[in-house]
């Protein structure tokens, strides 16, 4: 088995979008936030807890993170509706915690990133609950911008760490509608450390 890329993580994913190479890569544009969909009468309350990653889907992914291992987000509500959120992801045989703050923007759903200016490169970062049933699934986009470079990505959220084949369908086709292609999808491998915790 392939255990080093099998730990393979968050930190590493991240890193890697980062380096000037990236900006040499054919992009494909993101969408206008208006042709994204927002969750309806979002309820921040409900939408608390962990979610493991069961998919991701982005435009600097590609086949080379097809053994990337599942990391699990938790959001927790503040008392000013802001959202401390917490990746925890398997790293080097140990537990990774990867911390930052979503700020709510003009609708709810929608977020900026908190003490954006850490973010060295950062111009911007939007964060948009795209649909939640949130007891079982949810899809979020999340676009930035670094270094005059759009990124954007999308995940598919489960309370647990199987979907049924339909919602990671459905998953896929929003993928498509966004013009990513299956080399940029990948369902991340579920593993037992640290995202049980
Ligand atoms: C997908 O690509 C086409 C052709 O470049 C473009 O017209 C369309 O707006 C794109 N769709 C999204 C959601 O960005
Ligand atoms: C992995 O962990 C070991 C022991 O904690 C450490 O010595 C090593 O530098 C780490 N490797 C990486 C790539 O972080």
């Amino acid at each position: 088995m392939a255990l080093g890329l099998l730990w393979l993580g968050l930190a590493l994913l991240e890193a890697l979008q980062t380096q000037a190479w990236v900006s040499t890569l054919n992009l494909i544009p993101a969408p206008p936030l208006l042709r994204v969909p927002l969750q309806p009468d979002f309820q921040n309350d409900q939408f608390q807890g962990k979610w493991y990653v069961i998919g991701l889907a982005g435009n600097k992914f590609n086949k080379e993170y097809l053994q990337f291992t599942m990391y699990a987000t938790v959001y927790e509500l503040n008392e000013d509706n802001s959202y401390d959120v917490t990746s925890i992801l398997a790293w080097n045989q140990t537990c990774d915690h990867w911390l930052r703050t979503f700020i709510p923007s003009s609708q709810p759903g929608q977020f900026t990133l908190g003490y954006i200016e850490r973010y060295i490169g950062t111009q911007s970062y939007t964060v948009r609950v795209v649909t939640t049933d949130y007891n079982q699934v949810a899809t979020v986009f999340f676009k930035k911008v670094y270094n005059n470079q759009e990124y954007f990505k999308i995940t598919l959220y489960g309370r647990t760490k199987e979907l049924t084949p339909e919602l990671k369908e459905n998953f896929i086709s929003f993928a498509k509608s966004l013009n990513l292609t299956d080399e940029h999808i990948i369902f991340p491998i579920p593993i037992d450390q640290c995202i049980d915790e």
